[in-house]
């Protein structure tokens, strides 16, 4: 389900404040038939969305404590610059991160989708990350860790595909579907690092 914006602290999407993309509706267009969209990608994100909706929190929880928080090089994105955890910043952020997978797979990728692309990829960078939860934290991920954790996401998304009984063919899909999806997102959050940090400075 799309939830209210008021409902999860700091989720904005469609707000007034949300900056315009500095990538036009074409270069998004252009970019799908780079990454190979198809026309029945959308279908199988939708069906993507129904499967994972109700276990949006379990993903988040798999990716973040089952994963990321055992790694130091990316926990510490998550704590104070002394190490201390900051469970609110956690918490909070987890339900935007849980909200962001259901709109990957269930909002149509229009002018406000590409637009919250852009303020998601600035929430990770020196931009605007720790702003919205008013925390003390890292400046920002680099861009390096958050295109080498594609794989891992898309490799661990699978059995949550799998879970509502979908035929073979049909998680397949949802999956094809869904990687497409993350290629599409990192290459519109690469512009966003590069106009942020001019450069190479948060890569
Ligand atoms: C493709 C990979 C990733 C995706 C799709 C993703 C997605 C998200 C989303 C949707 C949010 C919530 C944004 C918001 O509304 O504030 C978020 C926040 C956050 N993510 Fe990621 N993330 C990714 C990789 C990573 C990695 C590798 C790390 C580092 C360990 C990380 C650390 C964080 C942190 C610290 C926040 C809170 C940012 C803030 O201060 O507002 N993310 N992420």
């Amino acid at each position: 389900m799309i939830r209210s914006t008021e409902t999860i602290q700091g989720y904005t999407y469609g707000g007034k404040d949300i900056q315009p993309s500095l990538v036009s509706m074409q270069e998004l267009e252009d970019l799908k038939v780079t990454v190979g969209w198809m026309d029945d990608d959308p279908i199988y994100l939708r069906l993507a969305g129904e499967a994972l909706e109700d276990q949006a929190e379990q993903i988040v929880d798999h990716w973040r404590n089952g994963i990321i928080a055992g790694i130091p090089n990316l926990a510490r994105h998550s704590r104070t610059p002394e190490g201390t955890p900051i469970p609110d910043y956690v918490i909070n952020s987890g339900k935007r991160f849980q909200q962001w997978i259901l709109d990957t797979c269930l909002r149509p990728y229009d002018q406000e989708w590409l637009n919250y692309q852009q303020e998601i990829a600035r929430r990770h960078t020196s931009a605007m990350k720790n702003s919205v939860d008013g925390v003390r934290s890292t400046p920002y991920v680099p861009l390096r860790d958050i295109l080498a954790f594609i794989p891992v996401m898309n490799e661990t998304i699978k059995p949550y595909l799998a879970a509502k009984g979908h035929s073979t063919e049909d998680v397949d899909n949802m999956h094809r579907a869904w990687c497409k999806s993350m290629q599409l997102q990192t290459a519109l959050w690469a512009r966003t690092y590069m106009d942020e940090t001019q450069g190479s400075s948060e890569w």
